[in-house]
């Protein structure tokens, strides 16, 4: 799927009470890998991408991501939920940011712990990634997504984002990551 950055105006999307957006800075890697982790675990995508169903495989993929030449931090936003009552902090949510080339980019591993769905804190993540491409620089952004994932499917339709083809791939899960 893919988004055409060129003449849209975001509006800083709004998170319901007790949640909020955090810029990427390097001391959040182990809370995007953890907030990784518990969303994907018990995912279609966990089965196919190995390491994201394993704590220490979120860790190494979230290290692998911010290194990378192309690594956009602007686009890599991690979501916490502070409990009202215990004050206790959770990552519930994390998406990251690539450039593919100089005008397209490409998200990653967009991903909410399954307590915290449907309160639209996956809209207003990957808007907010969204804007980060923009001030970036980027013109299109694109995405992959399982054909069976309809739940993602359905939020990247609503947020503006088109089908761009059907891939049919077999994968050998031993040769991903
Ligand atoms: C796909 C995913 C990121 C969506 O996250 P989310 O936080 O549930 O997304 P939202 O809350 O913005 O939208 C989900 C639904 O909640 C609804 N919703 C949004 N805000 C709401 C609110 N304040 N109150 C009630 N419902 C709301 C949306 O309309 C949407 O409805 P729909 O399912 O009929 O389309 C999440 O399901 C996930 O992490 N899945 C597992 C990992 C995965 O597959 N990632 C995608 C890889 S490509």
């Amino acid at each position: 799927m893919q988004f055409d950055l060129r003449d849209v105006q975001f509006v800083t999307p709004i998170v319901p009470s007790g949640y909020e957006l955090h810029p990427w800075d390097s001391k959040l890697l182990a809370a995007h890998a953890e907030a990784k982790f518990r969303s994907f675990r018990n995912e279609l995508d966990a089965n196919v991408f190995t390491c994201l169903g394993n704590s220490d495989g979120c860790l190494r993929l979230m290290r692998e991501i911010s290194c990378r030449q192309g690594f956009i931090p602007e686009a890599t936003w991690l979501a916490t939920y502070r409990d009202p009552k215990t004050g206790r902090i959770e990552n519930c949510g994390t998406v990251q940011g690539i450039r593919e080339s100089v005008d397209v980019g490409s998200i990653q591993n967009i991903g909410i712990v399954s307590a915290h769905r449907s309160h639209g804190i996956g809209s207003a993540i990957v808007l907010r990634s969204l804007q980060g491409y923009q001030q970036a620089g980027i013109k299109i952004v694109t995405l992959e997504v399982t054909a069976k994932n309809v739940g993602a499917m359905r939020l990247y339709e609503r947020l503006g984002f088109k089908v761009l083809r059907t891939v049919f791939k077999s994968i050998e899960v031993s040769e991903v990551y």
